[in-house]
């Protein structure tokens, strides 16, 4: 269908889009799978760089389904939602092996693959096979509420539909590739979720919300849930030059990735209390121990949980008890595993702190 919506944005696209992305009219199944497994929960400029060494690192999907889990673990780290890279793992996998290095060129077959869902399928579909399929992202449902004027959540079932249908209305089956980036783009660049450049929009006067004064109030929004609130206690245990430290295996966050020894509480401890608290008495089995360093309180927001927390470095005169499964890893080498971003952000202020140290800068 060539309606007046379709009609003006490929024409902005095709006269002022200038957004470049370096996966952009990629056609390479791999390539393209790749970039929207990385930017399904990541922002454009951040999985721009990742996306890049990927790349570098493993050309093809031969190259990854070959690589070993924990390099390319180290790659993603930072990135957040590991369940990710799993999946990009066992899927590059199944295709190197069970099809035999083929990716999947139908609509129902790519959906099928671990972390592929119908978004990430359409855009497949479309970018690399040349598919009539609409993508529905973020980005598309602020311009399509806006632009139509819908006031209902994605979230319900009628709503959704609806989103589907004119989705599918919408898209340009000739060309569904450059369609689907240029309304992702156009989501991006113009129909911004704030301050969005209606002034020189050229959907402006099509716009049911910018008519009714109502962009600031589409698309509607339902309330999240509140967030479970977790505090984290590492307690990096040194001895000889080495830290103890152990892959965490639990269906929990961070699977596959490394931590220090942790002690979990409903409440933030301070020092004073987890080092005293009964858990630390029993591991240390009356040996000595020196403190060395305490930090301040580290936070960091996921999706569902809010995180808290604290470091408490000390040095140990044996293995402490209750460490078995942990590997006493070189202080050296500690960069060298794959680490969650909170653990990252605690290692890489404390070495920020070291080097000022070292140089003789203070801290005003
Ligand atoms: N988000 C998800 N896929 C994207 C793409 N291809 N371009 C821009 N943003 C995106």
């Amino acid at each position: 269908m060539s309606s007046f919506f379709t009609n003006s944005l490929l024409l902005w696209n095709q006269a002022v889009n200038r957004r470049e992305m370096p996966w952009k009219g990629e056609k390479d199944p791999y390539k393209v799978w790749l970039s929207e497994i990385i930017l399904q929960q990541t922002r454009v400029e951040q999985g721009r760089d990742y996306y890049e060494r990927f790349i570098a690192a493993f050309p093809n999907i031969n190259a990854l389904a070959n690589a070993p889990d924990d390099t390319v673990f180290k790659l993603w780290e930072g990135l957040g939602y590991y369940t990710r890279c799993r999946n990009l793992l066992a899927s590059a996998r199944f295709i190197a092996y069970q099809l035999k290095g083929k990716f999947p060129d139908q609509y129902n077959d790519i959906l099928k693959l671990k972390g592929v869902g119908p978004y990430t399928a359409a855009a497949i579909a479309s970018f690399a096979f040349s598919l009539p399929h609409a993508v529905i992202d973020g980005n598309v449902v602020r311009v399509l509420s806006r632009v139509f004027g819908i006031a209902a959540p994605i979230s319900d079932p009628a709503a959704a539909k609806l989103f589907c249908t004119l989705a599918d209305e919408l898209l340009d089956r000739k060309n569904p590739a450059v369609y689907n980036q240029a309304i992702m783009d156009f989501g991006a660049v113009v129909c911004k979720p704030r301050q969005p450049l209606c002034g020189t929009c050229p959907l402006q006067h099509d716009c049911e919300a910018f008519k009714i004064g109502w962009v600031d109030k589409l698309p509607v929004r339902v309330a999240k849930p509140e967030k479970r609130k977790r505090y984290l206690h590492y307690i990096l245990f040194h001895h000889d030059g080495k830290v103890y430290c152990r892959k965490r295996e639990a269906k929990d966050i961070w699977q596959n990735l490394f931590e220090f020894y942790l002690h979990e509480s409903k409440r933030l401890l301070s020092s004073r209390k987890l080092l005293s608290a009964p858990f630390f008495t029993e591991m240390l089995q009356g040996g000595n121990y020196k403190l060395l360093y305490i930090s301040p309180v580290f936070k960091q927001q996921l999706t569902h949980q809010q995180l808290s927390g604290r470091f408490i470095e000390i040095e140990v005169d044996r293995k402490p008890e209750g460490l078995d499964g942990y590997l006493a890893v070189d202080e050296n080498r500690l960069s060298a595993l794959a680490m969650p971003r909170f653990i990252l952000s605690y290692l890489h202020e404390k070495n920020v702190n070291l080097s000022k140290q070292k140089a003789g800068i203070k801290d005003r």
